[in-house]
């Protein structure tokens, strides 16, 4: 008998790392009946993944609404999965990292009799409140899970701390390093042509240095991104050898205040979310990264990319302990400060960026499809 298995993911993030799982699990189709069903917690930025990945979903709830909420984006999402877990009724849910599809799809999936199987677990900043709702979020699917895979020994280490079985956890490295990997080879091939990227290179100018800037988390919201866009005016006007390229989280909270408070810099340029290779290739680039992204600070010490994090915690503490990550918080000045710092002096610049790989080997699907083989 195959083992039925069933990957649910809704955003981007969640999209980008488990997609490689999702092609790891239908390779052994003589061993797995394996389904993907998206929350579509994001849309559009969800669809840019499934289609350079090319899996075709076999349940979409198709939940995104506008500026949706908390409350009901999480009713919304566990209502919806009852019929999808009756009509499939797997052996193994798989959920991934901590938005608010992973938590209520770990519920769903525990309430279904399923096993739970946390891709990304044991991420931790022991702060209720940052990042905001997602340190709860992954802490409520790890306690609803059966199987946890940890991307590094810190994360196994935060599990084993809030007394999880040790023979149910594995450290497989983070699945983001297969994405990356995945996305890299097929970029670098000959045949491999992508309009988005032919467009980038005509707005990246060559002779200036690159600050590739993302950002959304819900705590930045309101007068953290005034802050942000502050400090990176500042830097633009002050820096005539910068170019800034920034794709605009779709949130409208995110939205407003960037292209109001923007939009008109001559050395600034807003765009829309890139694809998977598109963004990769861009980090590629630049000189150096400003974001709030959890997954960007997971794939830019891979890229030998110093990146400075606008949040005041992070679940990611390998990278900057590396040296290769340095956290800023949402402080006009600090952002400032330390961007002044890299663009100037070398030596620090240098420092920030030797090649780190805390994060994987690239072979994380691989430990978790044998991992599941046996069980
Ligand atoms: C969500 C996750 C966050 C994750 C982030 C990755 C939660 C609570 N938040 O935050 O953990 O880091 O995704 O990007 O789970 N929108 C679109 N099109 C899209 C995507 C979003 O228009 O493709 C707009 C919609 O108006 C939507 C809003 O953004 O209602 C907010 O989306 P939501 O998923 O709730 O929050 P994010 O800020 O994207
Ligand atoms: N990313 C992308 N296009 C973009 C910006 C980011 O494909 O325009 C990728 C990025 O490489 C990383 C992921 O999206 O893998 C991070 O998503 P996000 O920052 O939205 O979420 P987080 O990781 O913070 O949860």
């Amino acid at each position: 008998m195959k083992k039925k298995n069933l990957i649910i993911f809704g955003t981007r993030p969640e999209a980008i790392k488990m997609a490689p799982l999702v092609k790891a699990f239908l390779k052994k189709s003589d061993y797995f009946d394996t389904k993907v069903c998206i929350t579509a917690q994001h849309r559009e930025m969800l669809d840019q993944v499934l289609s350079f990945f090319d899996i075709i979903p076999d349940y979409d709830l198709d939940l995104m609404k506008p500026n949706q909420n908390l409350y009901s984006l999480t009713a919304d999402i566990i209502t919806s999965l009852k019929p999808v877990l009756e009509d499939f009724n797997p052996d193994f849910v798989y959920v991934h990292g901590d938005t608010t599809t992973t938590m209520a799809a770990s519920i769903a999936a525990f309430y279904s009799g399923a096993k739970v199987c946390h891709v990304e677990a044991g991420l931790r900043t022991f702060n209720k409140r940052s990042p905001f709702p997602e340190e709860i979020n992954r802490s409520i699917a790890g306690s609803v899970s059966d199987f946890h895979f940890a991307p590094t020994t810190t994360s196994r280490d935060n599990l084993l701390n809030e007394n999880i079985t040790d023979s149910n956890i594995l450290v497989t490295g983070n699945t983001v390093i297969d994405a990356l990997e995945y996305s890299s080879a097929i970029v670098s091939s000959d045949v491999y042509q992508d309009k988005e990227i032919e467009d980038l290179k005509r707005i990246v100018e060559n002779d200036k240095r690159l600050l590739l800037v993302t950002g959304h988390r819900r705590e930045n919201h309101g007068q953290g991104f005034i802050n942000i866009c502050s400090a990176l005016k500042t830097i633009a006007q002050k820096h005539k050898d910068v170019q800034i390229i920034y794709p605009v989280h779709l949130n409208p909270n995110v939205q407003k205040p960037v292209y109001d408070l923007l939009g008109n810099e001559e050395n600034i340029k807003l765009i829309a979310p890139l694809s998977y290779p598109s963004f990769v290739w861009l980090m590629n680039k630049s000189y150096l990264i400003i974001t709030d992204s959890g997954g960007v600070q997971e794939e830019a010490p891979s890229l030998g990319k110093p990146v400075l994090v606008m949040r005041d915690t992070t679940e990611r503490p390998e990278a900057v302990d590396a040296g290769t990550v340095l956290l800023v918080g949402t402080d006009t000045n600090k952002i400032i400060n330390e961007t002044n710092k890299l663009l100037k002096d070398n030596k620090n610049y240098e420092e920030m960026s030797k090649l780190h790989n805390p994060y994987g080997d690239g072979k994380a699907c691989e430990r978790i499809v044998n991992f599941i083989l046996n069980k």
